[in-house]
């Protein structure tokens, strides 16, 4: 506990007695540091010199046409072969600049996938392996203009294979440390987008948390304390292409470093590739839109009307669809679901609550006085025991409840219901859930009935303006 994930777990976690931008008293974090000091905030998205080779994607997306919850449910869909629209549709989905609002002077820009604070830390790279139209090569993604980058050489490997890499300033702008957290998260989200429009290509989507991190930050020229790489996901079965051949054009990133994140992330390198997570199938598919419309639909609920409930199959489908294949423990509290009474679940016993009762007062107080978590149907809480995980796994269950999290999103806006996800006070949950002190909460993700509907996302290169409905919070 008193060094690497561990360490920062502790001293990011928040409690009734501190408020969330007043950092821990211990000399490891930073404390010269002002919360969303607009003087120090970092740009949208990596800068690369003029002269690397940029393809310009196509803008017009070939929708397949696959229903969100058939590849939610992980039906595989018959294989078709890649080209470059199909991988800018793929990437577009996940990364893509969908919506715009005016910020400070500026456009603010919203990706296709959430992000915990609309703060968007990430960055994703294509290595291609045979993809008509696009080169062999390490291709950075420009979610703004829809183009690729090149910033490396064709690499060794057999399947086109997409890096994910954080940037723990731009989350630490404003969540200081705690950000660190927050760039596992919204990967995980990130790549539950991702994966359902690469099996709606007709390429299986195959996830990795473990592979080799000096090798891959190579690959992308991420130097392990500015930019840090975060996961895979393979398009199909067979090696990664993820073997460098040659040095990577580094781009240009604020060089303001949270030496606790570093520290935690390097406690957790390793020099292994691990096998792709399971990606088991429901039989169960209800009809829904397609992945395209329904990743455009989606969006985080600002407002939640509690005064109506959903339906039992609201709650039961999107959680088998999210928690397929994963092991991390989820709870589910109930606030107004038909057929299931109020209280505290651990997920899948429905059957028997853990307690019963009114719990909206208390989850609102737990989540920093957001009304969502009183307004949702029901919350779901991800955690799990701190001691049984290691600096690696630490990472691989923070991926894997923001993955939870984007799945479940994407399953209820499927269904016609919304969400958001949302933080939450890490000293108040194992009180909350029953469980022991050591439990360390990951995500929380709120599903309710919309009480207004969003606007969809725009396409390639035509984000749309919003005018962003601001959330409710306690006494307001
Ligand atoms: C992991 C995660 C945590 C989030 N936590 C909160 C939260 O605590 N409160 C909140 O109102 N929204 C929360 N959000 C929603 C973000 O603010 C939202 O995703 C972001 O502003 C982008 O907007 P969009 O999701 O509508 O595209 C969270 C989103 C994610 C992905």
């Amino acid at each position: 506990m008193d060094a690497g994930a561990g360490l920062l777990h502790r001293l990011t976690s928040y409690a009734p007695d501190r408020d969330w931008d007043v950092p821990a008293d211990d000399p490891r974090v930073r404390h010269d540091l002002i919360s969303n000091d607009m003087s120090t905030v970092p740009p949208f998205m990596k800068i690369y010199p003029d002269g690397l080779p940029v393809i310009a994607l196509p803008r017009d997306l070939p929708d397949p046409g696959v229903s969100a919850t058939s590849v939610l449910a992980g039906v595989p869909v018959p294989a078709r072969p890649l080209d470059a629209a199909q991988l800018g549709r793929v990437l577009f989905l996940g990364a893509g600049v969908v919506r715009t609002k005016p910020w400070h002077g500026r456009d603010f820009l919203f990706r296709a996938s959430g992000s915990a604070g609309g703060r968007f830390p990430l960055e994703v790279y294509a290595s291609t392996r045979g993809v008509d139209g696009v080169p062999d090569g390490v291709h950075w993604y420009d979610g703004a203009e829809h183009a690729l980058v090149q910033v490396g050489p064709a690499a060794e490997g057999e399947v086109t294979t997409l890096v994910v890499t954080g940037v723990p300033w731009r989350t630490g702008w404003r969540y200081a440390e705690r950000g660190w957290r927050h760039m596992y998260w919204d990967a995980g989200t990130l790549l539950s987008q991702l994966s359902v429009a690469v099996a709606s290509a007709g390429s299986a989507p195959r996830v990795r948390s473990l592979f080799p991190d000096a090798a891959v930050r190579k690959l992308v020229g991420a130097d392990g304390v500015h930019e840090q790489p975060l996961a895979l996901l393979s398009l199909g079965d067979g090696a990664p292409a993820i073997g460098t051949t040659g040095a990577a054009t580094p781009g240009e990133l604020p060089p303001v470093e949270l030496p606790l994140c570093t520290a935690a992330q390097r406690a957790g390198e390793r020099d292994e590739l691990g096998a792709p997570w399971p990606e088991p199938t429901l039989s169960d598919v209800p009809p829904s839109g397609s992945v395209d419309v329904v990743v455009r639909r989606r969006g985080s609920q600002r407002l939640m009307d509690r005064s109506r409930t959903l339906p039992r199959t609201s709650l039961e489908w999107p959680m088998a669809a999210a928690m397929r294949g994963v092991d991390v423990p989820h709870w589910v509290v109930v606030h107004g679901v038909d057929d299931v009474a109020s209280g505290i679940y651990r997920w899948p016993d429905l059957s028997r609550p853990r307690l019963t009762g009114e719990l909206r007062d208390e989850l609102e107080r737990i989540c920093l006085d957001q009304t969502l978590a009183a307004d949702a149907a029901y919350v779901v809480i991800g955690a799990a025991p701190l001691s049984l995980l290691d600096d690696r796994s630490y990472r691989d269950a923070q991926l894997t409840a923001g993955l939870v999290e984007g799945r479940l999103h994407l399953g209820a806006y499927a269904l016609g219901a919304s969400a958001t996800g949302m933080t939450f006070l890490d000293s108040e949950v194992p009180a909350l859930l029953g469980e022991p002190d050591d439990l360390a909460t990951l995500l929380f993700t709120c599903v309710g009935v919309p009480e207004y509907a969003s606007r969809s996302g725009g396409g390639p290169g035509a984000p749309v303006e919003i005018r962003p409905v601001a959330e409710r919070f306690k006494d307001e």
